[in-house]
């Protein structure tokens, strides 16, 4: 299984920040947001992974993780030269995916909870699965809607009257034929390869799993500065609360066996003093 995070994106909303790099990169709390979308692929079991942003940004991203080599991933890095589109992912990630499966998570979704069921659904996926979760605004997104024995009866991108509250996360499990359903679509109305036209390709058929994200589970949006307030303060307060933090990468690689207790030391002992090092010190301490 492979993993593509998608990072680009005009970030509009977020101006002036986004003048200089995309929003992926700014601070929730005490990490990039990026970190929390990379942490599910990791959880996942991923190791290889693409990142796709434009051009200016592609530069931070590198400096952030390098070739992925110090917590024990592969990453690589793409240009997507203008927005056209989510599943545009695979057409230019079509090389770094050959013949595997992948996962494709956007890289300013934010997933809290417990979430061993998309760890699984990764693990245990065969034609496609996404997800639904319940939202009070459904214009907004693709909207899957169920009938009383939870079959799919449709999905639709952005429609003006929603037919239920489901909406589809950025997180998306596909089989290698994802590769060449999104060669074939055409680009939408908004000039877009939408990605709720893979999912709606995939139900045809008959291989679309969606599966109802319950209550007790987190998904943030993170698109406007005060959205971006809410999540850096639901997560300091938890970390704060617990003494744990989310999303910390380091951590994690370490957790899941992607490297040993010798790389996690390089790891920290490369890092500035700081409460970031402290914290990893002290996980390095407790194992
Ligand atoms: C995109 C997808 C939409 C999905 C949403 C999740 O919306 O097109 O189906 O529900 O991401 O964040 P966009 O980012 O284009 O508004």
């Amino acid at each position: 299984m492979k993993g593509i995070i998608l990072a680009g994106g005009a970030g509009t909303r977020l101006y002036p920040i986004s003048k200089i790099y995309s929003k992926q990169l700014t601070l929730i709390y005490d990490k990039p947001l990026i970190y929390f979308p990379l942490s599910i692929l990791m959880l996942g079991g991923i190791k290889e992974i693409l990142i796709i942003s434009n051009d200016e940004t592609i530069p931070f991203y590198k400096k952030l993780f390098g070739d992925g080599s110090e917590i024990g991933l592969q990453i690589n890095y793409a240009v997507q030269p203008a927005p056209n589109g989510i599943a545009e992912s695979f057409i230019i990630g079509s090389g770094f995916v050959g013949k595997d499966s992948v996962t494709l998570i956007l890289g300013d979704n934010i997933f809290y909870g417990k979430l061993d069921f998309m760890y699984n659904a990764i693990k245990n996926n065969t034609g496609a699965t996404v997800f639904g979760y319940r939202v009070n605004d459904p214009e907004r997104y693709g909207i899957v809607e169920f009938d009383e024995n939870g079959k799919v009866l449709s999905i639709e991108e952005k429609p003006n009257e929603p037919k239920s509250n489901f909406a589809v996360p950025g997180l998306y499990v596909y089989n290698n034929d994802v590769v060449e359903i999104s060669k074939n679509l055409k680009p939408s109305p908004r000039g877009e390869l939408e990605i709720t036209d893979v999912n709606i390709e995939y139900m045809k058929r008959g291989q679309l799993r969606v599966e109802k994200i319950g209550r007790g589970v987190a998904w943030l949006d993170t698109g406007t500065p005060e959205s971006l307030l809410q999540a850096s303060n639901f997560f300091g307060t938890i970390e704060d609360r617990q003494g744990l933090k989310v999303a910390c990468i380091e951590e994690i690689a370490y957790y899941m066996d992607f490297i040993n207790e010798k790389q996690f030391k390089d790891v920290i002992y490369k890092m500035p003093k700081c409460n970031y090092r402290a914290y990893l010190e002290q996980v390095l301490n407790n194992k």
